[in-house]
């Protein structure tokens, strides 16, 4: 089976390849530009996405809309992530959170599936920002995230062990389990 996953972000679609793999799922990257409206929830945001490409594009596709919430500043970035990476930066929110005792930082992520119906997959990590970056790989705000009860980054990690405690693979668990079910 062959899964289209729309996204202009390379670091996704790594993700998604490694965990679908072993499953013996080709995922493959469709860059198609969608709007992504200003919305309260991630949830809201990859819906609207989802319905606006399935009257665009033919057949089944998914896409995965994330953020970062930082506790300290009552869940900032969270929706608006995105721009906050490209405006801020990584440098922007350690700034932000400079001499602050509070770290406190989860991910969230939800992975939108489309069928001819919208099936919604989420997961959840927890963690704390670092005070200086750590690791080279990854993408986004993987060099200062560190997850609970790791003493590494993501951006410390290989692909396969960011996978089994990220919220994408959280999410993309569910979602696998879900096709495995409703494939038969
Ligand atoms: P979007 O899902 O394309 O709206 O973008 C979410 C933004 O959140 C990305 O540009 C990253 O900056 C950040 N982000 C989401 N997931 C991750 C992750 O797994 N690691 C690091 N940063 C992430």
């Amino acid at each position: 089976m062959r899964l289209a996953f729309i996204t202009s972000n390379p670091g996704k679609v790594e993700e998604a390849r490694k965990y679908f793999r072993s499953l013996g799922i080709k995922v493959y990257q469709l860059r198609v530009d969608y709007p992504e409206i200003q919305a309260d929830t991630l949830e809201e945001v990859a819906e609207y996405g989802v319905r606006w490409l399935a009257e665009r594009i033919d057949g089944r596709f998914f896409l995965d809309d994330s953020g970062l919430f930082i506790e300290a500043l009552w869940g900032f970035p969270g929706v608006y992530s995105a721009y906050v990476y490209k405006t801020l930066g990584i440098d922007g929110i350690l700034k932000l959170l400079d001499g602050l005792a509070d770290r406190r930082a989860h991910f969230e992520s939800v992975v939108a599936y489309w069928d001819g119906e919208l099936h919604l997959f989420s997961g959840r990590v927890d963690g704390e920002i670092t005070t200086e970056r750590h690791g080279s790989g990854g993408f986004g705000f993987d060099p200062v995230f560190k997850p609970t009860g790791f003493e590494r980054t993501f951006a410390e990690m290989t692909t396969e062990e960011k996978n089994k405690i990220s919220h994408r693979g959280q999410a993309l668990k569910a979602f696998s389990e879900w096709l495995k079910e409703n494939l038969k």
